[in-house]
């Protein structure tokens, strides 16, 4: 079913795309996922501890320490990330390609106070490839920007269930995540938001 999305600067933002159910069934999936690589919090290259958790699914995953941004086949604790499952790649499927799977399946988590500064998405080595957001839990206040930090700005509360793709023109934009409305949702059982960024890296 072709469902109504919105274009902000670029920003395609599909509202609802995934019912009660799927979101369910998506958490119980990201769950497994944080058993087999446990959150963890990443530190900036300048030594800032940031504010959200994160962990990774797929062939890489994103790591930041004193040595840099980057992607890794390896979790900070030495395990293999472990694959995607097939219930979060169904979207990738139904709005980007039926045939290139994305390499890495992003898992942030925002808890209380968390939000997550402007930045670009540009350590993957193909930019013409989007990358497909799907946001669960508490509802998060997203920004988005422009190629260049400053400018104007626009945001939209991004609720669970919500799709963002972010290719074309805004492939490059600055985003972010300015807060979230903690305990907005009841899908996490000790609340929070959970975002799912997924890439093609190589
Ligand atoms: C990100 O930009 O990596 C995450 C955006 C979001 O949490 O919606
Ligand atoms: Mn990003």
């Amino acid at each position: 079913m072709k469902k109504a999305k919105v274009n902000i600067k670029g920003f395609e933002i599909y509202k609802g795309y995934l019912d009660s159910n799927s979101q369910v069934e998506l958490l119980a999936a990201i769950r497994g996922i944080a058993k087999a690589a446990p959150l963890f919090s990443p530190v900036t290259p300048s030594g800032k501890k940031m504010s959200v958790q994160m962990t990774s699914s797929g062939q890489y995953g994103w790591v930041s320490d004193r040595n840099g941004y980057r992607y890794s086949p390896c979790h900070p604790n030495g395990v293999q990330w472990p694959p995607i499952p097939k219930v979060l790649l169904q979207p990738w499927k139904e709005l980007i390609s039926a045939e290139r799977e994305p390499d890495t399946c992003l898992i942030n988590y925002y808890g209380l106070a968390t939000k997550m500064g402007m930045h670009q998405d540009k350590d993957e080595k193909d930019f013409t490839w989007p990358v497909l957001s799907i946001s669960l839990g508490d509802s998060g206040l997203f920004r988005m920007g422009n190629e260049n930090r400053g400018g104007s700005t626009q945001s939209i509360w991004l609720d669970s269930g919500d799709l963002v793709v972010m290719g074309g023109e805004a492939r490059l934009k600055f985003h972010g995540i300015d807060r979230i409305r903690f305990q907005s949702s009841q899908l996490l059982k000790n609340a929070g938001r959970i975002n799912l960024t997924m890439r093609v890296v190589k």
